[in-house]
């Protein structure tokens, strides 16, 4: 059924087992399992979990709750697949090189391992079981396989870093979820969306755009009809300056609901309550019987569960209740003269889910994916290494139970770092963890934030962390001398919280021990030839004056004449190129979308480098050399 393997299973299996963890991924020990996503065979006795950082799938025997077989699998595998016969299990090994390796579930071996795009982190499999489509994250693409060929045969290009998938009964429509906004950052809506594929054409139907400061989309699952999608994610009020974060002032963690047949949005509600977050939304799942979504929220270490036919009762009510306004009765007049629900305010109320949603406490840390069985959800606990199940029944006990996946471990350093980074629990309400702004591994969100450290109204594109302490001062301004203090800043003024000097030194640890990922511009692992002629031109323009050295920046602050603070302050710190593949938007106030940008639209007086000397073509050969750092 499977073309011939081209990487031996041995040499994967040697190279998981020696626990070798591909640049660009958090240096964790290998001793840690880490799992991600997990799915439930269709009898539900069996769960597969993805165990990350240990390169293996757990098979766990869901009546005794215990884990009974480990199948190596290549590095970091994530997302997960399985044949409706229950034989054949897909794994995704996100890693720059990306593979999906096929295991045979009577045999518990690996029997295929096929090329896929930069870090495939999520798969969906067609209903007639003949095609597997991957989310290629780093490249913006969702790769389609033939699983007959045993290849992938094509890509269908989407807007920005795709995390996860799903595909309509009829096999028509895949619905994935777009991590993050692609668009400049100072615009009027800057949200990410869900893009819509024709699977019979192959192409990119419809980008659903979700409401404006919409991010961080992780999960995406359709209801058992079919009718709808729901998709998690944060919504960031980013507008407004960060001064107070309570009742989602900054973050709000939402839940989007939309339309199959129509594909088209519904509504986004929230799943905070109005006076505790409930942060960062990971997993979602619908049981079989239509009846429950559950929701895993990773900030906060705990499940909603929401009574789905409650929900659309009242999303519907919302939709036919009149607002008892004329037109010229302003917007904010207008939302307390309705008695009932508006849909637009729906995504600014707290109080929505309200008497429809039970919220439970796990005993493990960092949920991400979840599966339900009958009446149970099973939910990766990324941290504590184990699975927990939560019973969802109306009667059910509030106590939940964990399943571990291996021996419990004394964390290190950078892993405790790595979890603190994640947690919501310790910041004032619970409302966001670090990484509701710089992702779980500590880049950025995209979005431009109204941050106090340099006065109010003067919004800073969110800086991805990576090599932040080796590139002093931090901040866009350079106000703090470094980035030990800016974590520390981070703790007590971002996420209002009073944490112990461990945390904060064990975040440094974390933040110390993240590695650049290969860029998805190399070809092969290498430059490109216009890459090649850009690199030229990066010295031909001055580039290297301020972007010197191996990290691309001279440590010091410039007016390169892009500045929109007062007069005083127009200078901006250099910031490193490396990684600026996925850095984007760019300068201060994320006013680029692109490179291009960078060096013709928002250089007219070449204070930037000497890019006026350059043509159409140099500008972008030089983009090119830039975006493979
Ligand atoms: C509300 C969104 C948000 C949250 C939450 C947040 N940050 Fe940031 N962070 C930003 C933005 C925006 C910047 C860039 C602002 C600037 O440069 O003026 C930034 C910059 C930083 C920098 C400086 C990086 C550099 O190289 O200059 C560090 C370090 C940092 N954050 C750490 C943290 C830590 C640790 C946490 C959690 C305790 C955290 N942040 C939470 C938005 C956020
Ligand atoms: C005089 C010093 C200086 C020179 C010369 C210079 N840069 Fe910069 N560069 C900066 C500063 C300062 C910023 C930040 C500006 C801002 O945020 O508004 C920056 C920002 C950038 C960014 C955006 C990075 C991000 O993450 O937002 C890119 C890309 C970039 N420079 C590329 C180049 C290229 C290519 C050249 C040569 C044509 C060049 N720079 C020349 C100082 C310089």
């Amino acid at each position: 059924m499977h073309a011939k393997k081209d990487i031996p299973t041995g040499v994967i299996i040697l190279l998981a087992g020696y626990g070798l963890v591909p640049a660009g991924l958090p240096e964790v020990d290998p001793t840690y399992l880490s799992p991600t996503s997990l799915v439930a065979s269709a009898d539900g006795k069996r769960l597969y979990v993805a165990e990350a950082t240990a390169g293996r799938v757990a098979v766990v025997d869901v009546a005794c709750g215990k884990v009974i077989r480990e199948v190596a699998v290549a590095c970091h595998p994530s997302g997960l697949a399985l044949s409706s016969d229950g034989r054949w299990l897909y794994v995704t090994s996100a890693v720059p090189e990306g593979v999906v390796q096929v295991i045979d579930l009577d045999n518990e071996a690996v029997t295929d391992t096929i090329h896929v795009g930069h870090t495939p982190v999520a798969l969906a499999l067609a209903p007639d079981g003949q095609t597997l489509y991957v989310c290629n994250r780093f490249d913006n693409n969702v790769g389609i396989i033939d699983l007959r060929l045993g290849r992938q045969s094509g890509t269908v290009a989407v807007p920005r870093e795709p995390v996860a998938a799903t595909i309509t009964r009829n096999g028509r429509f895949l619905f994935v979820a777009n991590l993050l906004p692609a668009s400049a950052a100072n615009t009027r809506h800057v949200a990410a969306s869900v893009s819509v594929i024709d699977t019979g054409a192959a192409r990119l139907v419809k980008n659903i755009e979700l409401p404006d400061g919409s991010t961080n989309l992780r999960g995406i699952a359709l209801s058992p009809d079919g009718k709808h999608a729901y998709v998690t994610h944060i919504l960031s009020r980013y507008h407004f300056p960060t001064a107070y974060i309570e009742r989602g002032w900054v973050n709000t963690n939402a839940m989007t609901v939309i339309d199959v047949p129509s594909q088209r949005y519904v509504n986004t509600v929230l799943l905070d309550d109005i006076d505790r977050g409930a942060a960062n939304p990971y997993g979602v799942a619908c049981t079989a019987d239509g009846k429950h979504l559950v929701v895993a929220h990773a900030g906060t270490h705990e499940v909603s569960v929401i009574d789905r036919a409650a929900l659309h009762a009242r999303l519907l009510s919302a939709r036919s209740a009149r607002c008892f306004a004329s037109s010229s009765t302003s917007r904010s007049a207008r939302r307390f003269l309705d008695a009932g629900y508006c849909a637009q305010d729906i995504p600014n109320d707290l109080t929505f889910l309200a008497g429809l949603r039970r919220r439970v406490k796990l005993q493990g840390k960092g949920p991400r994916g979840v599966a339900v069985v009958g009446p149970k959800g099973y939910v990766a606990e990324y941290f504590s290494d184990s699975v927990a199940v939560v019973d969802l029944g109306a009667n059910a006990r509030e106590q939940t139970t964990s399943i571990p996946l291996g021996p419990a471990r004394t964390m290190t350093e950078i892993r405790r770092g790595e979890m603190a980074f994640n947690d919501a629990s310790h910041a004032l309400g619970g409302w966001h963890s670090c990484a509701s702004c710089h992702l779980d591994d500590g880049r950025a969100n995209a979005l431009n934030w109204d941050l106090l450290n340099d006065g109010v109204l003067n919004p800073k594109n969110a800086k991805s962390l990576l090599l932040a302490h080796a590139t002093p001062p931090a901040m866009v301004t350079g106000v703090r001398a470094n980035a030990e203090i800016a974590v520390r800043s981070g703790i007590r003024y971002v996420q209002f919280a009073v944490a112990p000097r461990e945390t904060a030194e064990a975040m440094d640890a974390y933040l110390k021990s993240l590695k650049p990922v290969a860029s998805p511009c190399l070809v092969e692992g290498k430059m490109s030839e216009a890459a090649r002629e850009g690199e030229v031109l990066f010295r031909k323009a001055g580039c290297t004056r301020c972007h010197a050295g191996p990290l691309y920046t001279d440590l010091a602050r410039h007016d390169v004449g892009t500045g929109t603070d007062d007069e005083t302050n127009t200078s901006y710190d250099t910031p490193t190129l490396v990684e600026a593949w996925r850095t984007a938007p760019y300068l201060h106030d994320g006013r680029a979308a692109t490179i291009e940008q960078v060096l013709t639209t928002f250089n007219p007086a070449d204070k930037h480098g000497r890019t006026s000397i350059l043509g159409e073509e140099e500008i972008s050969h030089l983009a090119a050399y830039v975006l493979t750092r």
